[in-house]
């Protein structure tokens, strides 16, 4: 994309489901012993490469009368070929999280390699040491991790040694069916967390939250299909609310709750943003004046999460003083960082993150740390967008560069941002297409 900086964007969007709750809902039809429907689905990339390894399985897969009603019919569940499975390897994070559906309903699973954002080395110890506990076999190969579950699979006592979102779901999509009870202590409890548990419920599944990050499940004989709609992208409404803030806009965002919002609130407000909150959406605005520089610190759920940093980060370039992200939750999430200073902002990442006295949420070993000093004012330059929350800020800052920046490998970009080149366009972003 050949983008022109310098127009404030205006007007009125939709966000739908959450890519981190869709696709997961998606994995959760294989535990059904009858269809399911998913409404709300966000037309992205991620949706689809689920939707290809479910076909793969023999899940048949059709569209409701709305583009975003999606039905899946599991009934005839059996194991993929392992070279087509091959084939989707390193799309994404999402495979993993098939080992136990598959190892419920076909006593065995292949899973690929993984791919998702290159924003650490980011491991799945906690989902093997999970599916160990549950007394699945797992045995590593060149290409992937195979499964079997000799014994088949029962309930046990977890503790995840960090509240990992997709540790907390894999324990989620094991437990439901395993014989016995499953305790999980340390679960991250993020609103997709409690909407797949809501999902789960309807399915029959006996799930309950305890106070502290413990979740008690009770192993049950067979769940059904659901019908649900998903809960919206938190992620994506952080981004175009940071969106109108760097660009001076005004952008309503339909579909986004406040509750699930307060803490990006909060921060959005501190930074000189303002916002309407409505029963169909949240308005966000840059209501003029200079913005004001926050230290933020990174955290599970309810803290700032980690995937609103970037696209912030941007607005923060603008700000009138120094601003500090400490980076807790993932040990290399500034790379995008680079591409923003090559137009002209001055962001220095500290690799081993930076001591505060005034830091409430706890150091941890990987942690990083960016400062940004502003005003900078930015301009273009021809940047390669690296992943996805650092590519959607790389588009802010073209839009608020002086002069034409080339954005390139978008489609990443598409993998989370459901029709975001649509949205640009109706938001009233100038830029073309290089041939
Ligand atoms: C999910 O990733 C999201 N992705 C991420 O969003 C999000 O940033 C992250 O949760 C945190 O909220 C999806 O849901 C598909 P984690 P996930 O397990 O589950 C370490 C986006 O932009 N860890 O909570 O992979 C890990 O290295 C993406 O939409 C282990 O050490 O995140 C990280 O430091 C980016 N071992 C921390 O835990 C494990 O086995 C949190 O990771 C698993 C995780």
């Amino acid at each position: 994309m050949i983008i022109k900086g310098g127009k404030p964007l205006k007007g009125r969007i939709e966000v739908r489901g959450a890519k981190n709750l869709a696709t997961k809902a998606m994995v959760a039809t294989l535990l059904g012993k009858t269809p399911s429907v998913l409404r709300n689905v966000p037309n992205i990339s991620d949706v689809r490469v689920v939707a290809g390894l479910l076909a793969l399985h023999g899940v048949l897969i059709t569209k409701g009368e709305n583009a975003d009603e999606w039905h899946f019919d599991p009934s005839n569940v059996e194991v993929a070929h392992k070279a087509d499975i091959d084939a989707h390897a390193g799309s994404s994070r999402i495979p993993i999280l098939f080992c136990g559906p598959l190892l419920h309903r076909l006593g065995e699973a292949f899973i690929p390699d993984l791919g998702g954002c290159r924003i650490g080395d980011r491991p799945i110890d906690f989902h093997l040491d999970a599916l160990r506990e549950f007394g699945a076999v797992v045995e590593k190969l060149p290409s992937g991790i195979s499964l079997t579950a000799p014994n088949g699979l029962k309930g046990a006592n977890i503790e995840l040694p960090y509240p990992s979102v997709g540790a907390t779901e894999q324990v989620l999509l094991t437990a439901v069916l395993a014989e016995g009870q499953t305790e999980l202590r340390n679960a991250a409890i993020e609103p997709e967390i409690i909407d797949l548990i809501c999902i789960l419920q309807k399915m029959g599944a006996i799930i309950s939250m305890e106070p502290n990050r413990v979740i008690f499940i009770e192993g049950v004989e067979e769940l059904r299909g659901y019908d649900h709609k998903a809960i919206f992208d938190r992620n994506e409404a952080a981004s175009w609310a940071a969106a109108a803030l760097a660009t001076k806009g005004d952008i309503f965002v339909g579909g986004v709750r406040q509750e699930e919002m307060m803490t990006f609130l909060n921060a959005f407000r501190k930074v000189g943003g303002d916002f309407d909150v409505h029963d169909d959406g949240i308005r966000f605005w840059h209501p003029g004046g200079d913005l004001k520089p926050v230290t933020i610190e990174t955290d599970v759920h309810p803290g700032f999460m980690t995937d609103w940093q970037q696209p912030l980060v941007v607005a923060l370039t603008q700000a009138s003083g120094t601003s500090t992200i400490h980076e807790t939750v993932y040990e290399n999430r500034f790379g995008f960082t680079d591409a923003l200073n090559t137009m002209g902002a001055n962001i220095v990442v500290h690799q081993n993150g930076l001591h505060d006295e005034s830091r409430r949420v706890k150091r941890r070993e990987f942690e990083q740390a960016a400062v940004i000093t502003g005003p900078t004012p930015l301009t273009a330059a021809d940047v390669v967008v690296p992943d996805l929350r650092g590519g959607f800020s790389h588009l802010i800052a073209a839009m608020i560069a002086e002069g034409e920046s080339k954005v390139s490998n978008i489609g990443i970009i598409a993998r989370g941002y459901e029709n975001f080149i649509e949205k640009l366009r109706l938001l009233g972003a100038d830029f073309v297409f290089e041939a």
